[in-house]
């Protein structure tokens, strides 16, 4: 019994110094195998020459030439300008998708998701601009039946458009977890097709606010001193103003050289029918660059129309009623856009002696 307890366990501190030796061996290994160049100089030498001639591999040569979409013969067929032909791969593809969900789906989301941050910080710290004397009753009329039409038709159709890019640029991220793949796929799909169809209609509405309310939206030096006093924002002031202030100056030419020159712009460069009718090639090149400028400005539009919103509801009491009932109060009208308020207060007796001054009172 004792001579085979003896031998079982020679047996077992045979097989741990095997296995330490193993374990020794590997880590040697791991450790200087890397190392090995250094071992043979001249294979270094070799490799460092080649490197210094840039014939290292001429695999590599000849993949670098295709990455930098050198010119070949290709069996794509097209026109000289477009990039597919002779090219045997289109490295711009590889860098539209970078741009787009690297910089605009990632950068993009986080920089939405800043702004609201930024304005439920502002709004904890101001709270609503109140109107500094109570309501006297009396109202001034601000904007026409049709100028709020115009105002509520672009809205709801920019919503609808905004959910919808938004739900195509940050569908993979947000809604496959919620919806799941098919459900995704399905919500994109009718995304895609609000998207392309309210598109064009959408446009008319910043073209018609272009039209209708560029008299009120020429910038003037009461601009810059509103911009110097915060705009009666930030602060307590309530610097002048006519019938839009500066804020709202700025918001308008948004509107008009972001959204109509660069996101609808961009937007109708991508549909077919357009391409079509106006005889543009449609190459991957050209896909890409107005893809990219229509994502990228469009954020920045929806970034700068949260904080619209956030005045134009809770943020400034009041204000909502300019362009839901078409009147404010004549306090609101003082506070806020003085000068203009003096222009139309008595519209009233002006409009029963025949004058044109779209304002008027009501008791
Ligand atoms: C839910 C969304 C929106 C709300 C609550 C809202 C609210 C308002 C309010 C209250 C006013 C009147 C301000 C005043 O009388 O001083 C106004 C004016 C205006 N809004 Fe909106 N708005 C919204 C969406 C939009 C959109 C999507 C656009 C354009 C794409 C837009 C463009 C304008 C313009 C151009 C003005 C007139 C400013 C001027 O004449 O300079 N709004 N909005």
């Amino acid at each position: 019994m004792a001579t085979q307890n003896n031998f079982t366990s020679a047996v077992r501190s045979k097989r741990a110094r095997r296995m330490t030796l193993a374990m020794a061996f590997i880590l040697v290994s791991a450790l200087i195998l890397p190392t090995t160049g250094y071992l043979f100089p001249d294979l270094q030498l070799t490799a460092q020459a080649q490197q210094a001639t840039g014939d290292a591999n001429t695999r590599s040569d000849f993949w670098r030439v295709v990455r930098e979409g050198g010119a070949g013969y290709s069996s794509v067929t097209g026109s000289a300008t477009n990039l597919e032909t002779n090219t045997l791969y289109n490295i711009t593809g590889q860098n539209w998708r970078q741009i787009r969900n690297g910089l605009i789906a990632n950068y993009g989301g986080w920089f939405l998701f800043l702004v609201l941050l930024a304005i439920i910080a502002f709004y904890s710290l101001r709270g609503r601009i109140e109107l500094d004397q109570p309501e006297s009753g009396v109202r001034v009329a601000r904007w026409t039946f049709w100028e709020r039409s115009l105002h509520w038709y672009t809205a709801t159709l920019f919503i609808a458009l905004s959910i919808t890019g938004l739900s195509l640029l940050f569908g993979r991220v947000l809604l496959i977890p919620l919806l799941g793949p098919e459900g995704f796929s399905f919500w994109a799909g009718i995304s895609i097709n609000i998207h392309n169809t309210a598109g064009p209609f959408f446009a008319i509405g910043p073209l018609l606010m272009f039209i209708f309310w560029l008299r009120h939206n020429i910038p003037n030096a009461t601009d810059v001193a509103w911009f110097f006093k915060g705009g009666g924002i930030v602060g307590r002031q309530h610097p002048s103003a006519g019938k839009a202030n500066g804020g709202e100056k700025v918001w308008f030419w948004i509107v008009i050289l972001l959204g109509l020159g660069a996101v609808c712009f961009s937007g109708f460069a991508l549909i077919g029918w357009v391409q079509e009718y106006f005889g543009v090639e449609f190459t991957r090149a050209y896909a890409q660059l107005m893809h990219v400028v229509h994502a990228a400005c469009a954020l920045l539009w929806i970034a700068i129309f949260i904080g619209h919103v956030y005045i134009g509801t809770i943020g400034s009491a009041g204000s909502l009623d300019a362009m839901t009932k078409g009147h404010v109060s004549a306090e609101w009208a003082k506070q806020h856009h003085d000068i203009w308020y003096e222009e139309v207060k008595d519209a009233d007796t002006q409009a029963q002696s025949g004058s044109t001054m779209e304002g008027e009172t009501t008791a």
